[in-house]
């Protein structure tokens, strides 16, 4: 039932989801400091942020830290599959925070929930794909109320690849921020964060052994790499595909086998993409592959998998021969196994990044926030990176929760770093 409050599964969900949250919490050490230097300074009193992310209990904590900065939150799912109810319900019952967003829900109600996010006039948007910009932006009913956002932070490659392409095209009106892009986000959540969840996902669907598996990785970007070194890890023998040749020749050097897909289809048992492209799977590739494959995506949108020409071919669709499994029945006799409708493995199948690693990204978000609201002037209609000096704290504050010292430059090396007289 949605009220002011939000609109979420079930409230009586909210005592588990804040077990859950508390136990994320206790791996997010940097997210922690914020919070507590926030509760005192107050950095975002007056600010209204409504943030489409994926609602789990990370996102909770980051949610409960932009609260205590003193900002006005809202929240609503970045994918229908990825929202955990419960902590949809803690964040609405013990935090006070609205939240829309249910398990499951369908295409109309997803984006009935974004705007029910953006009635409450936000003077910031946090995005994790770009779908609220892009509704800001294109539908006209939001044309003043874009013209008011201070600035609009982004989380995922996929969405800074729109937002580029809005500015490209002389159509975006509002500032944003790449968070995605800060080497304390990039580095970590997509190389072992997707790496590390997307297997996740795949075996809570499963249970399959990677041992010996050939698993085909399409992307060799930082997600991708993370999936396959993770994947050789546990044994697999990855295949990564490619269409630039400056990764695939890294990947080669890197010691993985690298083929077109219509080569892979037949060799692969496990497909996995993360290009950020549409139809990287496509008709001629499922024919050719054999009895038993499984399918999944861990890039941002369904689009990766065409779960259409899949469905257009299956003489049948078996739903959930295991949980979160469908089966294509092929006319020549073999079946195909799709985790997930084609949908991010990591969010669908399992919790998504470890909090370990959310830490990080989340973090970024915090204070980059700090960053455009204490911005004197009022940042420029263009897509900004985020502050080296954001970035070296967050890096700084997450080795010193590992107990990790480093070096540092002495005035020598300093001096030396910034001369050029010095030669062979
Ligand atoms: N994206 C990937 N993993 C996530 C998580 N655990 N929370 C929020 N966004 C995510």
């Amino acid at each position: 039932m949605a009220t002011t409050q939000g609109d979420v599964k079930d409230l009586r969900l909210a005592a588990e989801g804040k077990k859950r949250i508390d136990w994320a919490e206790q791996t997010m050490p940097v997210l922690r400091q914020i919070r507590e230097s926030f509760t005192k300074t107050k950095p975002l009193k007056g600010m209204k942020v409504s943030a489409c992310l994926h609602v789990t209990t990370e996102t909770a904590n980051l949610m409960r830290t932009l609260k205590a900065g003193g900002a006005d939150v809202m929240l609503c799912a970045s994918n229908p599959l990825s929202t955990q109810d419960d902590t949809a319900a803690s964040l609405v019952k013990h935090d006070g925070i609205p939240v829309f967003a249910i398990h499951g829900e369908n295409r109309k109600t997803y984006y009935r929930h974004l705007q029910q996010a953006l009635a409450q006039q936000p003077t910031v948007t946090l995005d994790d794909g770009a779908d609220l910009v892009s509704m800001l932006l294109t539908d006209a009913a939001y044309k003043d109320q874009a013209k008011r956002i201070r600035a609009s932070l982004e989380e995922t490659t996929t969405g800074v690849i729109r937002l580029r392409a809005m500015e490209k095209d002389g159509v975006l009106t509002l500032p944003v921020v790449a968070v995605n892009d800060a080497d304390t986000k990039y580095l970590f959540d997509n190389r072992y964060g997707t790496g590390q969840s997307t297997l996740d996902g795949i075996l809570r669907a499963t249970c399959l052994l990677f041992a010996g598996k050939p698993v085909v990785v399409a992307g060799y970007g930082w997600c991708g790499k993370g999936v396959a070194s993770r994947a050789r890890g546990l044994g697999a023998q990855v295949i990564v595909t490619e269409i630039n040749p400056i990764r695939a020749l890294e990947a080669a050097m890197d010691g993985f086998r690298v083929m077109p897909m219509a080569d892979a289809a037949r060799e692969g048992e496990l497909f996995i993409t993360l290009t950020g492209d549409i139809g990287v799977l496509r008709e001629e590739h499922f024919l050719k592959m054999p009895d038993g494959a499984i399918l999944c995506n861990s890039g941002h949108f369904d689009v990766e998998i065409d779960v259409k020409a899949l469905k257009k071919i299956a003489k049948s669709v078996e739903k959930n021969v295991r949980q979160n499994v469908d089966a294509y029945r092929l006319p020549n006799g073999r079946s195909l196994y799709l985790i997930g409708e084609g949908r991010l493995v990591n969010l669908a199948a399992a919790e998504g990044h470890p909090a370990a690693v959310m830490d990080m990204s989340f973090a970024t978000q915090a204070l980059a926030l700090q960053w455009v609201v204490e911005n004197k002037k009022p940042l420029d209609t263009r897509v900004h990176l985020v502050p080296k000096a954001v970035e070296e704290k967050v890096a700084t504050l997450k080795l010193a929760s590992m107990n990790i010292r480093c070096d540092r430059l002495t005035e020598e090396q300093k001096k030396y770093l910034s001369s050029w007289e010095s030669g062979t």
